[in-house]
């Protein structure tokens, strides 16, 4: 069997699409969506997914409020700056990328955001209202597959799926959203100890390792017509790949994504969407998008 890629580009462009048309209608009504984003130090990774957030922001009409700060910025600094964003009117969304530099606290700091402005989803109110079946703003990595999951139509129903990550980011928010569409869900991280045999025994596989050295998801590891989601990028022998080969994992799964080109997209495609559902919500209209 040769499967179909699951191509996020395409799909992120139906997103942007439907956002683009929301952002001019919200500008008719006097409001201008604007999202601030956060980068502590200079990691070239994070450095790059800003820059790819602001450029899809200036695609569609958000403005962005860009702040680089030093790398040895206290948490104290780094919480009035957060607060600055949370009262200042014209700001819809702020984001903090991630990871932090060793002296900041991930969740003090996430947990500082207004949960109206929360366009990532990470604040402890918006994960419980997730846990809740009441999601509004929910994190963007978890929100762009399952937008992926109803572009192919793929019902999760009675599904088993295999989710191989447990962070705050992408696997705790993906299990909510599997668990309302009705699958079963395993989660597995490193301590797991059958994992091949739970791989072999799953309608769809969601992995997010990130680190080739230690995992790769081979297809003898999955079953014949198996749905492969690969949510993991990291530099390996010199190329950018996911936790699988899509060339060799495509003649075995009936869907896969391929690393770049598939999840990545959704989940700037699905940060613009939450800037103008925030941004919807600083008004009386508080629609989501
Ligand atoms: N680092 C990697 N992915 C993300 C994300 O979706 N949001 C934030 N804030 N940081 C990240």
């Amino acid at each position: 069997m040769v499967g179909t890629k699951i191509d996020g580009k395409v799909i992120a462009q139906t997103v942007k699409d439907r956002v683009k048309k929301a952002v001019e209608e919200l500008k008719t009504q006097g409001i201008n969506p604007c999202l601030a984003t956060i980068l502590v130090g200079d990691n070239p990774a994070s450095a790059t997914y800003v820059r790819n957030k602001h450029t899809a922001c200036d695609e569609i009409g958000i403005i962005t409020k860009d702040h680089k700060l030093d790398v040895n910025i206290s948490q104290k600094q780094l919480d009035e700056i957060i607060e600055n964003l949370n009262n200042d009117s014209s700001v819809h969304g702020i984001l903090v990328q991630l990871p932090l530099p060793e002296q900041l606290d991930e969740f003090a700091t996430t947990s500082r955001i207004s949960p109206l402005k929360d366009v990532d989803g990470l604040t402890p109110h918006n994960t419980g209202l997730l846990a809740m079946k009441k999601a509004v703003l929910v994190a963007c990595t978890p929100s762009g597959i399952m937008e992926m999951f109803d572009y192919h139509e793929i019902d999760l129903d009675g599904k088993n799926i295999v989710l191989i990550n447990r962070s705050n980011l992408v696997g705790k928010p993906l299990y909510h959203l599997l668990l309302e569409k009705n699958a079963t869900i395993v989660t597995c991280h490193s301590r797991t100890k059958n994992l091949t045999d739970l791989c072999q025994a799953a309608d769809i596989i969601i992995t997010a390792v990130g680190n080739r050295n230690k995992f790769t998801l081979t297809p003898k590891m999955i079953k014949e017509g198996a749905i492969v989601i690969d949510v993991a990028i990291s530099r390996f022998q010199e190329k950018l790949v996911g936790d699988s080969d899509f060339d060799e994992i495509i003649q075995k799964a009936s869907f896969a994504t391929p690393v770049p080109g598939g999840v990545g997209p959704m989940t700037v495609a699905i940060l613009l969407k939450n800037t103008i559902t925030a941004a919807s919500l600083s008004t009386q209209i508080g629609r989501q998008f």
